[in-house]
């Protein structure tokens, strides 16, 4: 096998691939040899996911569907795997943010991010098991966040729905571990995307000072990470959120001299 390409023969499908992290993901997987499955809402950026990794000479195809419709993801995961033959790795990283403070939540955007960073989950993982359980070697690699573990900004659902995510995937990870697939999670730090907002390159400079590792993460961060825990490099990994932050949940800035 040439080195780097772990994921020859191996097939994937990763949710929210049209943009920021799980676009990042899908390149990073399909870089490494696999077939990816991009499943988006968004048809017009999600094509051009598809369009970017097939320019590489990466073997990529399209999945429009809204992860929060149980007959949408049923249906997307049943065309995946007849396109494919399989499926082996399914990253759930499909998300959404609402910022604002509780006294002004609606009950309305409570359930609209539940069901879309939490219960998609269930229903991806619910339709995508008998071919994982057929791969004989199949990881679920869920995106959790470190809103999972400290306050970070007004978003109580999303934290709420994140920590769901932790418990998800340590409780489907003894439940699936006799079908040999483990189940992992990555809880990404703030990472530049949409998802922050659209900042200019100066912007995230500066807001990358307020980090102990002096810049904001990446998609590619996280990509790495994800690529790790669906590998077989992980093949003795299941249950565990790995942090991917840059250690912002560690301190809220980093230790200078002068603060001594
Ligand atoms: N960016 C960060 O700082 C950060 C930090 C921690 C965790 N995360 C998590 O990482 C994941 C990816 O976030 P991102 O920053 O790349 O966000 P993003 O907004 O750039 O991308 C999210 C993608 O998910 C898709 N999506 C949204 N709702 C969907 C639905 N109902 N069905 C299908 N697709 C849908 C969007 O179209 C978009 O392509 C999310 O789960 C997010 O909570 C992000």
């Amino acid at each position: 096998m040439e080195p780097g390409r772990e994921f020859e023969g191996r097939r994937a499908l990763v949710t929210g691939a049209a943009a920021g992290i799980g676009r990042g993901i899908a390149y990073r997987l399909a870089r490494a040899g696999a077939q990816v499955a991009c499943l988006d809402v968004n048809e017009k950026a999600l094509a051009e996911t598809v369009a970017g990794i097939a320019a590489e000479k990466g073997r990529a195809l399209s999945l429009v569907a809204d992860v929060s419709s149980e007959t949408a993801t049923k249906r997307a995961v049943d065309d995946a795997v007849a396109a494919m033959g399989g499926l082996d790795v399914l990253v759930n990283n499909a998300g959404i943010v609402i910022l604002q403070r509780f006294d002004e939540t609606p009950i309305e955007d409570w359930d609209r991010t539940f069901a879309i960073n939490l219960r998609a989950m269930f229903l991806m993982a619910r339709a995508a098991l008998p071919a994982l359980r057929r791969s004989g070697a199949g990881a679920i690699v869920n995106i959790a966040s470190i809103a999972a573990y400290r306050y970070t900004v007004p978003h109580v659902p999303y934290a709420t729905a994140k920590a769901g995510v932790v418990a998800f995937t340590r409780d489907l990870a003894v439940e699936l571990a006799p079908d040999r697939i483990r189940v992992n999670a990555v809880a990404p730090g703030p990472i530049a995307t949409e998802m922050l907002g659209k900042l200019t390159a100066e912007e995230l400079g500066r807001a990358g000072k307020h980090y102990l590792l002096g810049r904001l993460g990446k998609p590619e961060d996280i990509a790495e990470a994800v690529a790790f825990l669906a590998s077989e490099r992980a093949s003795y990994v299941t249950g565990v959120t790995l942090p991917v932050t840059g250690g912002a949940e560690l301190a809220s800035r980093p230790v200078r001299s002068e603060d001594r």
